[in-house]
């Protein structure tokens, strides 16, 4: 099994991007900190190619730190590419996404010629969030400039700073299958794409090596890490089931409710920080997905 999405209103969105990349300065990327490779948009970085480029990794107080400055480090790296790490719901991330901005396009900003910057990420990495953070207030409103379509909006963050707002584009097709399962872990994947048993099993699975000491916090089963990363993904959904209640008559696990029950403590951080992804996995999956 593999998860796929529709990609539901992308020729709009795509279309409202094409017209504005020509003059755009700078792309802002939000990836989703806890699988920043995995919530890459590749049909952005097709449509935005050579465009200087800042990757915001959002949800920082959900992802491991140690992982955060490797993936930091990993696009710093690259040229016209620069990376910083923030938490969207934080009172002010805009010095920190303006200076960036300014940073990679230093010719630009001023009246005569202000900084173009386009927002950009996936469904629930945090982007309305982020532009509200950003602009200070909870109201959305729309740009009213000639030539911006009803998809875009623009902001503006200072006189000579806009920001151009899309909504969340998909991709036709998930080369890399464990993206869609990660994808999938983050929530960013409606309900019906995915079966939760299954999301849950292969969560498992990454989660028991390096996060075996997180899951023995939140269930308490009582066994050492080395227990934890030796046992079956099925035997450990079984032994959340068994700890939470999520159990049949005749002492059947009810999977469906143990899975929820993981998913959800991943998704709000009561699992505590995780990051599902380290950049040099994400290289060999999507070197594998690619020749696949
Ligand atoms: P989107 O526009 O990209 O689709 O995402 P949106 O801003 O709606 O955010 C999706 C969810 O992620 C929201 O939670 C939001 O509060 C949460 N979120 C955004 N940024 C951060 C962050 O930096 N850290 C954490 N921990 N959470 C963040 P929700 O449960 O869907 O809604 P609500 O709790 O805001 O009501």
């Amino acid at each position: 099994m593999s998860v796929q999405w529709f990609p539901g209103h992308m020729h709009a969105t795509r279309k409202a991007i094409l017209e504005r990349v020509k003059e755009l300065d700078v792309v802002v990327e939000l990836l989703d900190a806890r699988l920043p490779g995995s919530s890459a948009n590749p049909l952005l970085a097709e449509l935005t190619a050579g465009k200087p480029t800042l990757k915001v990794l959002n949800k920082q107080d959900l992802a491991d730190p140690v992982r955060t400055e490797q993936w930091l480090a990993h696009y710093n790296a690259r040229p016209g590419t620069r990376a910083i790490a923030l938490d969207a719901s934080e009172t002010s991330p805009a010095k920190a996404i303006i200076a960036a901005c300014r940073e990679l396009a230093p010719l630009r900003g001023g009246m005569a010629k202000p900084l173009r910057v386009l927002i950009g990420g996936i469904p629930n990495v945090g982007k309305s969030t982020l532009v509200n953070t950003l602009k200070g207030k909870r109201a959305t409103k729309t740009g009213d400039e000639a030539g911006v379509t009803k998809v875009e909006q623009r902001i503006v963050l200072a006189d000579d700073f806009y920001l151009y707002d899309t909504p969340g584009m998909l991709w036709p097709k998930i080369v890399v299958p464990e993206s869609g399962y990660h994808l999938a872990a983050s929530g960013a994947v409606g309900r019906n794409a995915y079966d939760e048993e299954l999301v849950a099993l292969e969560l498992l699975k990454v989660l028991q090596g390096p996060y075996a000491a997180l899951l023995e916090a939140r269930y308490k089963w009582g066994s050492a890490p080395e227990a934890i990363a030796a046992m079956k993904d099925e035997e450990l959904l079984f032994a959340i089931g068994k700890k939470r209640g999520a159990l049949l008559p005749g002492g059947k696990l009810n999977a469906q409710k143990a899975a929820e029950t993981l998913l959800t403590d991943f998704r709000s951080g009561a699992l505590g920080r995780i990051t599902l992804e380290t950049p040099e996995q994400f290289a060999r999956w999507l070197a594998a997905g690619l020749e696949a």
